[in-house]
Parts: structure tokens; sequence; C-alpha cells
């Protein structure tokens, strides 16, 4: 429930957003780090459906919705947090702004350095981020330098030249950053009106089971944060830093969360867990959604569903999972996951007729 009124726009003077669609800024400006006559860079972000899930509420006999972050401008949740921090860089006067990856930030910080007319630097795992990131981030005009190293590396990297130059970082050390998606845990909150019971969300940095916490909080909620790594990149299950993490859902293959303590927290303190899932699990929830719901995420996102479907719903009647990214992120993964499932004609009906017809 909504315990003040949107502000009417525009917030900024000339501000070129239009419909019902509020920029997240201005729609929880109450609750944001932000004045008003401040410089917002906005793709009119947030606002995202809650989705019901017929099929999986029946599976594990609670009624479960799917946030879509997936709906957000550049595809993912990142962009929640990346119009604060891009925000307040330009408000400080940064001309430029960096961050690690693992393809989502880099192309929601690339995106949203266009929109604010400054640069953008990204540090991504060689050959490790999905196509449709790499796109997004190249044709955003950001300046994309591979490691022949994993994230973790990238981001210590990130640190230290942030350390050395006038540059702002955009990754989730930057309080901005948990401010901005901390709006999801908002939105969620109204929706139901207060009465979410369990939220499943897959970690990766563990900036978003740390901001979804925080906002929860701010509104007087504390439904039980089950947070999913996958089994090849859990150190927060296992308890020591992974060296060498690997998983197929590239998004979260990251072996020493910076939110570590943060994410344990909000486990802990709202009596949920973070647990693993198996890559086939991620798989076969990815496939579910897909088939199944009708919606197509990225291989993180699935676990979210993944961890529901193996540890259940732990007595709580209304669950909301939270669907990272949008699948045409990753078309590798899709594709690769379908194989076979082509079908190659000749221009004559007979062999069309027994493919569109026949068994499949
Ligand atoms: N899902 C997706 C699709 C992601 O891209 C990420 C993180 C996560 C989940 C995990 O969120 O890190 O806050 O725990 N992606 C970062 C990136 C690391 O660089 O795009 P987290």
């Amino acid at each position: 429930m909504r315990d003040y009124e949107p502000v009417p726009l525009p917030l900024v003077e000339g501000a070129a957003y239009s419909g019902t669609h509020v920029p997240l800024i201005e729609r929880y400006h109450e609750r944001l780090p932000f004045e008003a006559g401040d410089k917002l860079v906005s793709l009119q972000e947030g606002s995202t459906p809650l989705l019901r899930a017929p099929v999986l509420s029946k599976m594990v006999g609670a009624t479960v919705r799917l946030k879509l972050e997936g709906a957000n401008p550049t595809g993912s949740f990142k962009d929640r947090g990346m119009t604060c921090a891009v925000s307040a860089a330009v408000r400080d006067g940064a001309k430029a702004v960096i961050c690690a990856s693992t393809g989502n930030t880099a192309a929601s910080a690339a995106a949203y350095a266009a929109r604010a007319g400054i640069t953008c630097a990204v540090i991504v795992p060689d050959g490790k981020i999905a196509q449709g990131k790499m796109a997004q981030t190249l044709v955003h005009g950001a300046r994309v330098i591979t490691l022949d190293g994993n994230f973790d590396q990238a981001l210590t990297m990130v640190r230290e030249l942030t350390a050395a130059h006038p540059i702002a970082l955009v990754n989730s050390v930057n309080e901005f950053r948990i401010e901005g998606q901390k709006t999801a845990a908002f939105e969620i909150h109204e929706a139901l009106e207060g009465g979410v019971e369990a939220l499943y969300i897959p970690v990766g940095n563990a900036g978003n089971i740390t901001s979804y916490w925080r906002g929860f909080r701010e509104m007087g909620a504390a439904p039980k944060m089950f947070g999913f790594q996958a089994e090849g990149a859990a150190p927060l299950v296992v308890g020591h830093p992974i060296e060498h993490p690997e998983t197929v859902a590239s998004a979260i293959r990251i072996g020493n969360p910076v939110r570590w303590e943060d994410a344990m927290a909000a486990a802990t303190d709202s009596r949920g867990a973070i647990r693993v899932v198996s890559d086939r699990e991620i798989l076969d929830a990815y496939k579910l959604l897909a088939y199944r719901e009708g919606m197509f995420c990225e291989p993180a996102s699935a676990a979210s569903v993944a961890g529901l479907l193996k540890y259940g719903a732990d007595g709580a009647e209304q669950v909301v999972c939270v669907l990272t990214g949008r699948g045409l992120k990753d078309p590798e993964t899709a594709i690769a996951n379908n194989e076979g499932r082509v079908i190659s004609c000749p221009v004559e009906m007979g062999p069309i007729e027994e493919a569109v017809l026949g068994d499949p």
C-alpha cells in the first residue's frame, strides 16, 4: 500500500517522459537520495509486470507470481540501479562511468551513459557474456574491454582503476545501485498489498537480494528471502570464495560476491536461505517457463524458479519469483537447448504438410 502519492510530471524541467509509466526516481523520489530539480537520467525503467504463473502455482501448491524485470528498458533489473547510479554520477560531475560485468550491468551502464552523453567503459570476462548483452553494450557506444579472467578479477581491476582515476564506479558496490534496485520490492509490496510471504531470487554479486531486503524492510515487510546460486558458482552456500566459478547461467558466474555479508543477513534475518541449484535444474526451469508459462527469461533468472521447484514454497501461500533478465539476452543458450527442432523443407507441399501436421 502506498503511503504517499507520486509527484506530478515533470519533476525535472524539460523531462521528456510521457504516459503513465513514471521513471522510478520520480515514482519513489521520497525514498531515494535525490532532490527535486536534480537532473535525472532515465529510460522510464521500473513499474514492471507481476505475472501470475498458473502452471507453477499448481506444481508447488501456492500462488506464484513472476516479477518480470526483463521488461525494463535494457531487458534486466539493472536499469533500476543504473538510473540512480548514472544520475548521481552526472550530478557529481562525472564524465565517465565504468563497471565490471557478466553482461547486464554493462548493457545497462552503456545505455544510461549514452542517454547522459557521457563515456562508458566495461570490463567483461572474455567469451563468457551472452551475445545479446555484448550487442547492446556495443551499440550504445561503450568501450568494451575483454579480460582473460573472470568477473571477480574484472571487478578487482575496476576498483583499482577508479581509485586512481576520476571515473564513477557503477557496480553494486555503489550504494545508488542498491537504492534504485530496492524499488522492485516496493512495487511487489504495493501490488500484493503487503501479502508477499516468500521471494525467490537468483544471486550472483548479491546486490539484488540486498536491495530487495532493504526495500521490504523500508515498507515494514519481511517476506522470507530465498536466494539461489548455481552449483559451480555458489560461494555463499559453501562458505568460501570460488576461484574458478562455472555455470551455464553466465550472468551469475561469480565466485566472490561483494555483497556477501548483506546477502547472508537478508537470508538469515528473513528466516530464508541461500541455496544451490544445478545447471540441469536451471535449464529445466528455463524450459518450463518458456514452454508452459509463455515466459522467456535468461538462464540466470530461471535459477529463482529452479529453487522454488527444488525446495518448495516453504509453507508460503503468496510467492514471487524474480525473473531478472529477458531470454533474448542469450540466444545461444536458447538455440543450443532446442537443437534438432528445426525442420527444413524443400518448396513442396508434401514434406511441408508432413512437417506441420505429422507427429512431432
Ligand atoms: N540475474 C541476472 C540476469 C543478472 O545479470 C545478475 C547479475 C543476477 C541475476 C544476479 O544479481 O549480482 O545482484 O546478485 N549480473 C551482474 C552483471 C553481475 O554484471 O550483469 P546480483
